[in-house]
């Protein structure tokens, strides 16, 4: 008899962005006349950098060539993306990340969901509240948690990130083993100082854990003095792992193209307290399920390095931090409290009711939709989140429904 693995039972109904993807079709079926505006999911709407879809429509004539075409590349990803990726995004910032320290991938959802596989069942782990669902969802399906209830899964450690704490957890005040940290957050779009990650690492390496750091809104970062990369941070290396993306400043969401860095000395133990490096662990994880990122979206990838293409990107960004200014300014006049939006696509406002109520109102009386807060846990209940990824005109139609609905 073929069972189950029970913890997929402990799950909540359906991930947060299909129910609410659901909930929106539902909406249009019953109002298809009503022209709806998607502040909701981070999804971006521009297209790619001019610089990047040369590359690919170069790279694809390539594979049309039997000369110079490409069957399985390595399952890394491509020396020349690997190269590319260690010298913009961390030797120029005095990062040392070498090119194979890199892992690159289709996603860094795909990365985050994955990583926890290398790790023990009584790992104590300590996630955020609110948080990308992704961190807690796997960890559940793999059995690391108790049941539901009130909100929480047993077993679990959770960061409460609220006003309080500026959107920036706590050190736990339990031992835990494995940290998972987003910055520029999602879902509230706030950001850690160099002061406060370094007490982070500092913790990390006093207690032999392990921080799983989640980059993939760097590029939203206006702010200089706040650190893109942990590898920025002294002693990072050993007990750091971090994920990063192309879907969101370079607009791959739909390209599909991530990468995770794993640095050589950073290690996790063995039941005899034994150091394990993680890099090779990874790497064999890699191999064995992933069969790497095609050729085309790799040179696509590797274009927004160049010169047009950085600038091509820093475009996209700057399109979306007007949204996300825009956003702020309405949501400031309205008098609602607010955090994101300065170095983040994400504007996390205090709607002051239940999250899915504010989210039902939108929809119904705006015909906008947002993120309800509570999908991200417990803490994000009474928040919503709107999202910068639009048109600017889209954008400027919210606000202006935002405004007639909510004055
Ligand atoms: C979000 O809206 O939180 C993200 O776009 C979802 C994702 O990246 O998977």
């Amino acid at each position: 008899m073929i069972t189950i693995n029970e913890h997929y039972l402990k799950l909540q109904k359906s991930y947060l962005f299909s129910d609410i993807a659901k909930r929106i079709a539902a909406f249009q079926e019953s109002y298809p006349d009503t022209d709806l505006i998607k502040l909701g999911i981070g999804d971006v709407t521009r297209g790619l950098p001019k610089a990047s879809i040369s590359a690919f429509h170069k790279a694809v004539d390539e594979m049309a060539d039997d000369t110079t075409f490409r069957g399985y590349g390595p399952e890394q990803g491509y020396e020349f993306l690997r190269k590319a990726i260690a010298v913009n995004d961390f030797k120029s910032r005095g990062a040392d990340i070498s090119a194979d320290e890199i892992f690159v991938s289709d996603g860094a959802k795909c990365d985050t969901g994955n990583i926890q596989e290398l790790f023990t069942q009584d790992t104590r782990i300590a996630i955020p509240d609110p948080v990308y669902p992704v961190y807690l969802d796997t960890n559940v399906m793999a059995g690391r948690t108790g049941d539901f209830a009130d909100g929480r899964y047993n077993g679990i450690v959770y960061l409460d990130s609220v006003k309080e704490n500026q959107f920036v957890p706590s050190l736990p005040e339990e031992d835990v083993d494995l940290i998972y940290l987003c910055f520029p957050n999602n879902p509230t779009g706030s950001t850690i100082t160099r002061e406060e990650l370094t007490t982070w690492v500092e913790y990390a390496r006093d207690n032999k854990a392990l921080i799983l750091f989640d980059a993939a809104y760097e590029a939203f970062i206006c702010d200089k003095s706040l650190p893109k990369s942990i590898y920025e941070i002294e002693g990072a290396r050993e007990v750091a792992i971090e994920f990063r993306s192309f879907s969101k400043g370079a607009g791959f969401t739909g390209t599909r193209c991530a990468y995770t860095v794993v640095p050589k000395e950073c290690a996790a133990h063995d039941a005899k307290g034994n150091k394990q490096l993680i890099h090779g662990l990874w790497n064999r994880r890699h191999c064995t399920k992933f069969n790497g990122v095609s050729y085309p979206v790799q040179r696509a990838a590797e274009a927004t390095y160049s010169d047009e293409g950085k600038t091509q990107t820093k475009a996209l960004v700057d399109y979306y931090m007007k949204n996300a200014a825009m956003v702020c300014t309405t949501i400031s006049k309205l008098g609602y409290d607010y955090v994101g939006g300065k170095n983040s696509p994400y504007i996390w406002i205090d709607g002051k009711i239940d999250s899915w109520d504010f989210f039902d109102m939108l929809l119904n009386k705006a015909g906008v939709v947002c993120t309800p807060g509570a999908g991200f846990g417990k803490c994000g209940n009474g928040y919503i989140r709107i999202s910068a990824f639009n048109s600017y005109e889209n954008v400027t139609t919210a606000m202006t429904r935002l405004t007639e609905t909510l004055s």
